[in-house]
């Protein structure tokens, strides 16, 4: 049995539906995340889990047993907001005990249990500490220590990194991945950033305006994005418009305006005159002054269009056929490679047929 199930639910404010029908199920142990831009319905799914808020109808279940007719604080389930607020006048280890307290647990026990949660943390040290004695990622690991004090059945995390600069962000999201191992608890992790969640998640529920698009393992969702709000959403995606020419069991023939024939990947249902996106990742796609493609491949000749340096790859925009604009990625790993494609250059590209998706919603 899954340890969350979520059955249809909607939340409407006005005649506003900000959760429009949303159904998952979550199992025990796992890292699982809400992904999705500003609005989609994230917090309010989260506030319904966390009964802070109800749907208007559906069903969410823990353990099989109705959670919406419980209190909040009857819920075996804690929540990290992004603005984790700690106490500034008690120590560390006063926060963390903050819970305990609240819920009358003997003094020994508690001493006990917020000493295994600063170990959780890694800030075993750090107890007598006041909050504004710390840096922004200690403090920030002082609030999951407090979530976890109570050892919840659930943590809902709702941006908790968000207020964090990248360098300390990644460093936490690998703390959180071996903090969620080590402690077992099932965590809903919230974010709009799509690379946390294809660095963090065992699986992913892509939302867009209160609906769930795509619900996968990361790898499924970056390489097979369901339809063109996944593959725009997820990392950079070539879109490009085309149609069916000819339908093969497992090949099949795009026409692309402006550029002719390619070779596809057959998703299983397409037929001749079906109209759809041809979704292109440009770490898929060979690009270099001459290539010899293989027999599996689509190839063209182009123009560098423009290019942008970023360090560690050139991201090159590659004019091809009439208008046509693709992004192809090269990596810098030899010395010098950002100057051997100048704009204006002709240039060749190349990519199996298999190498992206057609998307016809
Ligand atoms: N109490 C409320 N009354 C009216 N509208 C609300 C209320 N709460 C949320 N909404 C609306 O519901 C939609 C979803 O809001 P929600 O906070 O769930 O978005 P989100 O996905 O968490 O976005 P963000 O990434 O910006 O935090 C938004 O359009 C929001 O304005
Ligand atoms: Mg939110």
């Amino acid at each position: 049995m899954a340890l969350l199930e979520i059955r249809n639910i909607v939340r409407r404010f006005g005649d506003f539906t900000a959760v429009d029908g949303v159904s998952m199920s979550i199992e025990s142990g796992e890292f699982f995340t809400l992904l999705g831009p500003s609005g989609c319905g994230k917090t309010t799914l989260l506030r319904m889990i966390a009964g802070f808020d109800s749907p208007q109808s559906g069903e969410i279940l823990l353990e099989g047993r109705d959670l919406i007719s419980t209190p909040p604080e009857k819920r075996p389930i804690h929540t990290v907001f992004q603005n984790y607020a700690l106490f500034p006048h008690m120590t560390v280890a006063e926060n963390i005990a903050f819970p305990l307290k609240m819920k009358k647990i003997g003094k020994d026990e508690i001493r006990e249990r917020v000493r295994e949660s600063l170990e959780d943390v890694r800030l075993a040290d750090r107890g007598g500490r006041y909050p504004d004695e710390l840096s922004g990622g200690q403090r920030q690991r002082v609030a999951l220590a407090r979530a976890l004090v109570n050892r919840p059945r659930l943590l809902l995390l709702d941006e908790p990194l968000a207020a964090l600069d990248m360098k300390l962000r990644e460093q936490m999201q690998i703390e959180l991945i071996n903090l969620q191992r080590e402690v077992g608890i099932t965590f809903i992790y919230v974010t709009h950033d799509q690379t946390e969640a294809l660095a963090l998640s065992h699986r992913i529920a892509v939302m867009n305006g209160g609906r769930v698009e795509q619900l996968d393992e990361p790898s499924k969702i970056y390489d097979s994005p369901k339809n063109r709000f996944v593959a725009d959403f997820i990392g950079t995606c070539n879109l490009i418009e085309a149609e069916v020419s000819a339908a093969g069991e497992e090949k099949m023939v795009l026409e692309i305006k402006g550029l002719g024939e390619v070779t596809a990947k057959n998703p299983g249902n397409a037929a001749s005159g079906k109209k759809g996106i041809l979704a292109l990742r440009p770490e898929k796609i060979r690009i270099a002054a001459k290539l010899s493609p293989g027999m599996e491949e689509n190839h063209f000749k182009g123009r560098v269009h423009d290019f942008l340096y970023m360090g560690d790859v050139t991201v090159y925009i590659v004019e091809i056929g009439e208008g046509v604009h693709i992004e192809a990625l090269l990596p810098n790993s030899a010395a010098g490679r950002p100057k051997i494609l100048e704009k204006g250059d002709p240039v060749e590209i190349s990519w199996r047929y298999d190498a992206g998706s057609f998307l016809d919603e």
